[in-house]
């Protein structure tokens, strides 16, 4: 099974999270900027909420997948909001790509709020997340 990672961070928590499945994984966790050249099985996709958007390198990245991946796993983080989840399944299905329904994401610090998110516990359910998504 290909499995990639792609991820945007702004202060590393996306990146902290994307370390995690790429332990889990064994696959190296990559920036946006790294294009997906080859079929890929599982794409897991790592964002943040800007502004209560996303970042438009992850719109970029988006818009630069054609029928390459299979299936597409998201995870985020924000201070407040809900997940990057539904911003991203509106992109993708411009590109006729399904999101699956399985996602993950927790709280990330944002100034004074949440501080230390995400923590020990959030990466754990991540680490777990991730088995369960692989088998
Ligand atoms: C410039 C900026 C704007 C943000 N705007 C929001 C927001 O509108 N809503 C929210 O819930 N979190 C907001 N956050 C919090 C981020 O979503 C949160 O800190 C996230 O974990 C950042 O991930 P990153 O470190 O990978 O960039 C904002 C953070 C930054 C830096």
């Amino acid at each position: 099974m290909k499995i990639a990672i792609r991820y945007y961070t702004r202060t590393g928590h996306t990146q902290k999270m994307a370390a995690v499945i790429s332990e889990e994984t064994g696959v190296k966790a990559e920036l946006m900027d790294l294009p997906i050249t080859e079929e890929v099985d599982i794409l897991f996709l790592g964002s943040a909420v800007y502004m209560a958007g996303i970042d438009n390198k992850v719109k970029e990245f988006i818009r630069s997948l054609n029928g390459k991946v299979k299936n597409i796993i998201n995870f985020s983080s924000a201070a407040v909001l809900p997940s990057t989840y539904s911003q991203i399944k509106g992109l993708l299905e411009k590109q006729n790509i399904l999101l699956d329904k399985r996602e993950f994401h927790c709280r990330g610090q944002f100034k004074a709020l949440h501080r230390g998110r995400p923590n020990q516990k959030d990466l754990d359910k991540l680490r777990e997340f991730v088995k369960n998504v692989i088998g």
